[in-house]
Order: structure tokens, then sequence, then C-alpha cells
């Protein structure tokens, strides 16, 4: 069994990998869901976007795991506002994400049945729009995180 530190070390590596991952998704779905996209922009799009639900999925477990077994325990975070605006941001960017995946999912299907297919400018364009609102709420996330760890927002118990 590895030590405490080892174990935080591995943990917040980690987390920062998977982190770095998913905005690389997020970017790359950006400069794909574009107007002009073709057939194969979708297929892209759609294989990429299964990423996001894994990765977004790991963060979780890694995260909380985090929280619990490593770095400053679970009484530190659960006491922290910056935890919680943290994590409900982080649902809220799930939630928002909700909405590419389905339109995704339709395009595809739409391919599928006939091959020519493709997005209307209205509906890349309202996608992109969620894109780009998940894009800025992870600097919040990153904001929230740098001051939970430095021990701003403590609540009163
Ligand atoms: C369920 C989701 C998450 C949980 C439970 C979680 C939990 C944690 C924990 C426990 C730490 C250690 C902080 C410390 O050193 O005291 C941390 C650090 C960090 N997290 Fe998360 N996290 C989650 C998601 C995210 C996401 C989605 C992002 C970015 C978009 C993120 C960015 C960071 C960063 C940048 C740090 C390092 C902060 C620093 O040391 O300055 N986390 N997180």
């Amino acid at each position: 069994m590895p030590d405490f530190a080892t174990v935080d070390l591995l943990f917040a590596i980690a987390h920062h990998v998977l982190i770095f991952a998913l905005a690389g998704v997020l970017a790359f779905e950006i400069g794909a869901v574009r107007p002009g996209m073709t057939d194969r922009d979708i297929l892209r799009v759609a294989r990429v976007d299964i990423w996001y639900g894994i990765l977004a999925g790991a963060i979780l477990v890694v995260g909380f795991s985090r929280a619990h077994f490593a770095a400053k325990g679970w009484d530190y975070y659960s006491a922290n506002l910056f935890f919680w605006a943290k994590i409900a941001t982080f649902a809220l960017v799930g939630l928002l994400s909700i909405v590419p995946t389905i339109a995704i999912i339709r395009w595809r299907r739409a391919l599928t049945a006939n091959e020519a297919s493709l997005p209307n400018i209205q509906d890349i364009a309202a996608v992109r729009r969620f894109l780009w609102a998940e894009a800025a709420l992870f600097a919040l996330i990153v904001s929230f995180a740098a001051a939970m760890a430095r021990g701003f927002g403590v609540m009163a118990h």
C-alpha cells in the first residue's frame, strides 16, 4: 500500500490529466461544430462526445476520492463554500452538456437515415451557445478550486 503522500500525488495527477482531457474534448467540439460542418465532422464529433461522458464520470470519481481519501479530508471540503460552488457548477456543466449530446445523436441518426442530411445553421448556433457556456463555467470551476485549496470560503459550523 503506497503512503498517503503518494496516493495524494497520484489522485492530483489523475485529477488534472482528466480535467485537461475534458477541456480538450470541449475545445474540439467548439472547433468542429460550426456552420458548414460535413458528414465526417458529425461522425467524428459523435465519437468524441462519448469521451465527454466518460471523462466527466471519471472526474467525479477521482474528485470525490480526493476529497475523502486524499488532500485535506472530507471535513475540510464539506465545510467550504467554494467546494460546493465548484460541485454545483460542475453539475450545471453536466446539465448543459445534455443539449449538445442530444443534438449530436440526432444529427448522427439523421445522417444514417439519409446521407445528405446535415444540421441547419440555427441548430448549430444553438449547440455552440451551450458549448461556450460550458467553457465559461470551466473558468469559474478552476477559480473555485484554487480558492478552496487555499482555505477561502470556510463556512461556520
Ligand atoms: C465532482 C467533481 C470534483 C471534485 C469532487 C473535486 C475535488 C477536488 C479536490 C478534493 C481537490 C484538492 C484541493 C486541495 O488541494 O485542497 C481539487 C483540486 C482541483 N480541482 Fe477539482 N474536483 C472536481 C472537479 C473539478 C473540475 C471539473 C475541475 C476543472 C474544470 C477541477 C479543477 C481543480 C483544480 C485546478 C484543482 C487544484 C487547485 C489548487 O491546488 O490550486 N476540479 N479538486
